[in-house]
């Protein structure tokens, strides 16, 4: 069942919570069974977000800012911080402050503001006129491009690029890299005649082999300590040299991408390309790291296939050696596997030191390696689509919209820092999404780690509008006086983000958020109102895909099955062992719908797809907003008929119809699919005579709708347009609760479908369910 959102859940601060209203001791929490998880769009946009041409004030002990939550004694010009109660007194600048003469930070309304911290700029250049203000740093972009492709692939990759350079702001700053067999990067500082660096594709090579055969190692210098600013050629010269303007290399781009082949390395019969994606990607975190280490770069990986060649291989040359499965990970028998993620593991560290992002664009019918690279991915919070080929429309417009500008534009930023403040009985265990941890220890790191955790502190080389991360949190089993008093009712959390916008400003965005303790071993009922369904089974997703992927022999089903138990024995309003009479309350009824499209999702039932489209999947998962992960999980079904108008549907094989149009939305597919008789009479033409213009508009109107989802959603979803018994309809079959089988085929209205399928219905599942937590 979709809920039509009529208001913004995330509002102002992009803050979504599974509980609303905590529990006030680490045993209570631990009886709601649902962990205690904040999700946080970290810079999503907003209008009601003022931005501050000045840094905030910061406690003097604990280095929280101030915020509308903090008590102010206007007289004595003092604040008193809600994170740890220490008094700071104001500084002369605010010596105005009253009542009502306040700084924005201190609106009430402005939990979520912006600081524009005046802008330093890496550019040496600019040192030299000292001054008028320097320019921004220009975005970076190095491209990647697999050339072991089919020469039509080839072109497709080839001319999707030369559209990307198109679209580049002038002043961007491009490098360019291709590879096969061997790698090669180019000098594009060069116009009249191309010069290529060639790198061998078999070994392993350090860092400092790839700077001194670039030309951009350590020049020894005499008398000069080792490591000091003057033991390196100055950046600039490899700039110069490798990494140009796009206004000034778009001709030698241009022309060199003319010239360029498929990889002529001879394959043998029976054999995959040697492809040496590995170092290609070594080279060019290399590079970049020589270049313009600390400023923010991305690294656009175009890759065509699996890693063949050295380090980061996935899978041997011998094409009757299939790529690596679900169950061969399950049985330990990928060879290459746990190798590549240990090398791919370096290269994410290298690139989150240095500041850059890994971009994966990987477009292939075969898999290519996602879920080994996907560490450098997700680390960095760099982006990812997965498709079957270059030409397909899923990584054609995608790509396309990573260079657009205007409201479509995906708002890439880079250089973001987390922090997480919060009251002293909350302690964090870590952080599910694209980011690294900074290791940096406080106070209130709890014991165990989930996700990248024992921290206070992330690193987000890259991130956009829409990145989302998800914070678990513990509460602290130290016996404070557990029993909230009156002025210790509200717990806080404040968000520090700091990152480098789009048009090069460093903004400082910072989000204190409030909540109710309440005494739940008293009652239960305040709790249950500040329960966030939708929010909780995303967060159930995202830690049982992070469970599944590091616990060993992890049993996902049945863990998700024994919380939905001990939640409804924990919340639901029954007698004991009579299971007709369990009722649920509404903050909860839909969760257990939630659950059971969870357990039949692509998340949880890995077997129906390939490792790396798995990875894909929950690179996704983890790094959406609440409302586009729920609907990953439970798809959204729209109908649209004759007789009314388009409204939701049940996701249930009984809103099949002959005479419905339904639109299945389910994030990474939007699928059209026509009733029998909608088909008969589309294939008759109908739509095109005049006086069935009802026909025409309610054919097209799904199109339409379809279109919107498509336009605002990155990765570009894949379009599935399919008539009722055609073979692409599975695509909405597999997504449908099963109420009619094979096996209740008899009890099904005429023009209904059934699936083919073993799998219970919802309705037995809630059976089960029923009977399970009402037992004593
Ligand atoms: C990157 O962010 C850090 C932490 O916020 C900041 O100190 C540094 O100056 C930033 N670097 C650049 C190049 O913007
Ligand atoms: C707030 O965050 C900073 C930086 O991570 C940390 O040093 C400090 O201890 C934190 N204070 C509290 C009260 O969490
Ligand atoms: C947390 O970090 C410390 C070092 O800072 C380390 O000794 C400890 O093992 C880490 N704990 C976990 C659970 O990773
Ligand atoms: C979630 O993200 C999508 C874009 O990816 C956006 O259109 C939508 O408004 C967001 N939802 C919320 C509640 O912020
Ligand atoms: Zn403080």
């Amino acid at each position: 069942m979709s809920e039509i959102a009529n208001t913004d859940p995330e509002g102002v601060d992009g803050v979504r919570m599974t509980w609303n209203i905590w529990p006030s001791t680490k045993v209570e929490a631990s009886k709601c069974v649902i962990p205690l998880a904040a999700t946080i769009s970290i810079i999503r946009p907003h209008t009601d977000i003022p931005r501050l041409p000045y840094s905030p004030l910061r406690c003097k002990t604990c280095t929280s800012a101030l915020n509308p939550f903090s008590r102010v004694d206007f007289t004595a010009k003092i604040w008193i911080c809600p994170f740890c109660y220490q008094r700071n007194r104001f500084p002369p600048h605010y010596s105005q402050i009253s009542e009502t003469n306040l700084p924005g930070e201190l609106y009430p309304q402005y939990t979520t503001i912006e600081y524009t911290v005046p802008t330093v700029s890496l550019d040496p250049a600019s040192l030299t006129h000292s001054q008028a203000p320097p320019p921004p740093p220009p975005p970076v972009f190095v491209f990647v491009l697999d050339t072991c492709m089919i020469a039509e692939e080839l072109e497709f990759a080839k001319s999707a690029l030369r559209q990307a350079i198109e679209l580049l702001p002038d002043n961007a700053l491009v490098g360019f890299v291709s590879f096969g067999t061997q790698v090669q990067v180019h000098e594009l500082g060069f116009s009249d005649m191309s010069k290529v660096y060639v790198f061998r594709g078999t070994k392993e090579i350090s860092k400092d082999q790839i700077l001194d055969q670039l030309g951009l190692g350590r020049v020894p210098q005499k008398g000069l300590a080792q490591g000091g600013p003057g033991g390196f050629v100055p950046a600039s010269s490899g700039v110069s040299r490798f990494l140009l303007p796009a206004s000034d290399c778009e001709y030698t781009l241009n022309s060199l991408l003319d010239e360029l082949q498929t990889d002529q390395w001879p394959v043998p019969p029976g054999s995959r390309p040697a492809r040496c994606t590995g170092v290609a990607l070594s080279v060019a975190a290399g590079l970049l790291g020589a270049c313009i280490p600390g400023t923010g770069a991305r690294i656009i990986a175009l890759v065509g296939g699996p890693c063949t060649e050295g380090p980061g291989t996935i899978v041997s040359k011998d094409l009757s050696d299939p790529v690596r499965s679900h169950k061969d990970l399950d049985k330990d028998a990928a060879p290459y596997f746990k190798k590549a993620v240990k090398f791919y593991e370096s290269i994410a560290k290298q690139l989150v030191s240095q500041g850059h992002v890994l971009d994966l664009f990987a477009s292939a019918l075969d898999q290519v390696g996602v879920a080994e690279m996907k560490v450098a991915v997700e680390r960095t919070g760099g982006l990812v689509v997965l498709s079957e080929s270059f030409g397909h429309s899923v990584f054609r417009d995608s790509f396309k919209r990573v260079f657009e500008d205007g409201e479509q534009a995906l708002g890439l930023c880079f250089n973001g820092t987390l922090e997480v403040n919060c009251s002293k009985e909350i302690k964090i265990q870590g952080i599910i999404g694209p980011c690294t941890s900074l290791e940096k220890k406080g106070p209130s790191v709890a014991d165990t780690v989930i996700g990248e955790g024992n921290t206070t502190a992330w690193k987000m080389c890259g991130l956009d509008k829409s990145t989302c991360l998800t914070v678990m949190f513990d509460l602290s089993s130290s016996d404070r006086s557990n029993t909230p008093n009156a002025a210790n009712q509200q717990l806080y959390l404040q968000f520090l983000t700091s990152y480098q916008s789009p048009d090069g400003q460093l903004v400082l965005r910072v989000t204190t958020v409030t909540r109710r303790w309440v005494d739940s071993s008293v009652s239960t009922e305040e709790l249950i109102q500040g329960f966030d369904q939708e929010t909780a089974a995303v967060v159930m997703a995202r830690y049982a895909s992070l469970k599944m992927e590091t616990e060993e022999a992890f049993d996902a089903t049945r863990w998700l099955d024994r919380y939905l138990i001990r939640v409804c024995s924990k919340f639901g309003d029954y007698r004991k062992d009579d299971p007709s009479s369990f009722t649920l309350n509404p903050a909860f009824s839909l969760f257990p719908q939630f659950m059971f499209n969870l357990r039949r999702s692509q998340f949880v039932q890995v077997f129906n797809n390939s490792p790396d489209e798995t990875a894909y999947f929950r690179m996704l998962l983890n790094r959406e907003n609440i409302s586009n992960a729920a609907v990953m999980i439970q798809p959204s079904l729209i109908s649209y008929s004759f007789n009314s108008l388009p409204g939701p549907a049940l996701l249930d094989v009984a809103s099949i119809a002959a005479d419905r149009i339904l639109l299945l939305d389910s994030y990474f597919s939007v699928v059209i699919y026509h009733g029998m008789t909608i088909a008969q009479w589309r294939n008759l033409g109908y739509q095109n005579q005049p006086e069935h213009q009802a026909f025409a508009q309610l054919l097209q109107a799904p199109h339409h709708d379809a279109q919107m989802i498509i336009r605002e959603r990155f990765p570009v979803p894949r379009l599935v347009v399919c008539d009722q018994h055609g073979s692409q309809a599975r695509f909405l079959l597999a997504k449908l609760n099963p109420s009619a089988t094979y096996n209740n085929a008899h009890e099904m209205a005429a023009g209904s479908d059934i699936i083919f399928t073993d799998d219970v219905s919802l309705q037995v599942f809630f059976e089960h369910l029923q009977r399970l937590a009402v037992q004593s």
